[in-house]
């Protein structure tokens, strides 16, 4: 097959028409910040997501932060998987607490149970718990013996039926490589009225919007009004997320269940053809990342060939207690992530991609195994193409 002259990316972005219309709605409007679209965007993607509230933020991590913050969660113990992005293990020390991370599960790379109990402390005040590649996380299992906070990770399973409803707070992701993105943003789901009477004004200061001192109708007279003044009682931050982001979800909310289908399929496309040669990941609504596994003797091998083909493939992700800024804190043995992440290999997956797209991936892969067929015997399993056919324990 003739090598593409453009790169096909592991993960993109879509929009057209829609999205540029909403953004030029809303600059005309003459309302860009947190206004309007905000509203709406919270009021339906809290109904999406079968929760009571939901607070827009600029990005997920800002949305974990802000949530330590307004439950006072400070100076003590948060467990967080190492199978994850940066910000589940970097939030906990931006709050004074310890990043104490725990292995994962083989299948799923989501938090192991079983290490979260050998590993709570004392004074472990939250987990975050990660639906890796919208898998969802074991958050039932670690409730039979945890009655403290859960954070559950939506970064990637926006949208998973049941997704947001089993943590105690969900916090979700709309950066540009997301299932529902618009650049950079977030949001905090939650069934807690008063947490959420918290965190509104700390995504601004403490200050109560401008927009919701607007009024059209001053409810009496009829006459349109407007406060100006408003008093600080908390200490807050500037989070919020802005009417141009909110513009943009909301037409990506309307595409996601067919971006959502897109995903799926190629999901499918990838088992059904590519099963004899790279080990399927666990079926996920969302397909955030499609994270399949090899040999760890081709996983860089193979990602270097797709490369010279102009395919990009990406690692989601490398074990987060690997990486210096939480190494110390986190000085043990993870025996799952640390064999399972070098088999990790994500192929690219996004609503961008056409069946020639889906085939190209899928003849490429074929060829790098054909041109490197042998079955290989380390001491715990044995490997025939990148699929281990035997593992001994
Ligand atoms: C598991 C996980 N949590 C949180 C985030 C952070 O999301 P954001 O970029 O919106 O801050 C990401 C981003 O990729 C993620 O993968």
């Amino acid at each position: 097959m003739k090598i593409r002259n453009t790169m096909l990316p592991v993960l993109r972005p879509v929009g057209g028409e829609e999205e540029v219309n909403a953004i030029r709605e809303t600059i005309e409007s003459g309302w860009w910040g947190k206004g309007p679209k905000v509203s709406q965007f919270e009021k339906e993607f809290a109904e999406l997501v079968g929760a009571k509230y939901a607070v827009a933020v600029n990005s997920a991590t800002s949305g974990q932060d802000l949530v330590l913050k307004a439950l006072d969660i400070k100076d003590c113990d948060i467990i967080n998987p190492t199978i994850s992005f940066m910000t589940t293990a970097v939030v906990p020390l931006w709050n004074n607490c310890t990043s104490n991370i725990v292995d994962v599960d083989p299948v799923t790379m989501c938090i192991d149970p079983e290490d979260v109990k050998n590993h709570l402390k004392s004074n472990t005040k939250a987990i975050i718990a990660v639906n890796h590649a919208g898998v969802p996380a074991p958050i039932d299992e670690i409730r039979k013996f945890y009655d403290g906070l859960i954070i559950e990770d939506c970064a990637h399973s926006c949208y998973t039926s049941g997704a947001g409803t089993k943590g105690d707070v969900a916090v979700w992701s709309f950066q540009a490589v997301k299932t529902m993105p618009c650049g950079d943003g977030g949001m905090i789901t939650t069934n807690d009225k008063d947490l959420y009477e918290k965190l509104v004004p700390m995504t601004w200061l403490g200050i109560t919007s401008t927009y919701s001192r607007v009024k059209k109708d001053d409810g009496l007279t009829g006459k349109p009004g407007y406060s100006w003044d408003y008093e600080v009682d908390m200490l807050g931050y500037k989070c919020y997320m802005i009417d141009l982001q909110a513009a943009i979800c909301l037409e990506q909310m309307k595409k996601l269940p067919k971006n959502l289908e897109h995903r799926r399929y190629i999901q499918k496309r990838y088992n059904e053809e590519l099963s004899g040669y790279i080990q399927t990941p666990p079926h996920s609504e969302t397909v955030q990342y499609y994270c399949a596994k090899v040999d760890p003797y081709h996983r860089d091998k193979l990602i270097d060939y797709l490369s010279s083909k102009n395919i990009h493939t990406s690692v989601h992700f490398k074990p987060l207690h690997l990486y210096n800024v939480v190494k110390d804190m986190n000085q043990r043995d993870y025996p799952v992530a640390n064999r399972e992440w070098k088999k990790l290999i994500s192929l690219p997956c996004h609503p961008g991609m056409d069946d020639e797209d889906i085939d190209y991936v899928i003849y490429w892969v074929k060829e790098y195994f054909a041109e490197n067929k042998y079955t290989y015997i380390a001491d715990d399993y044995i490997v025939h193409h990148g699929v281990i056919v035997e593992e001994k324990n």
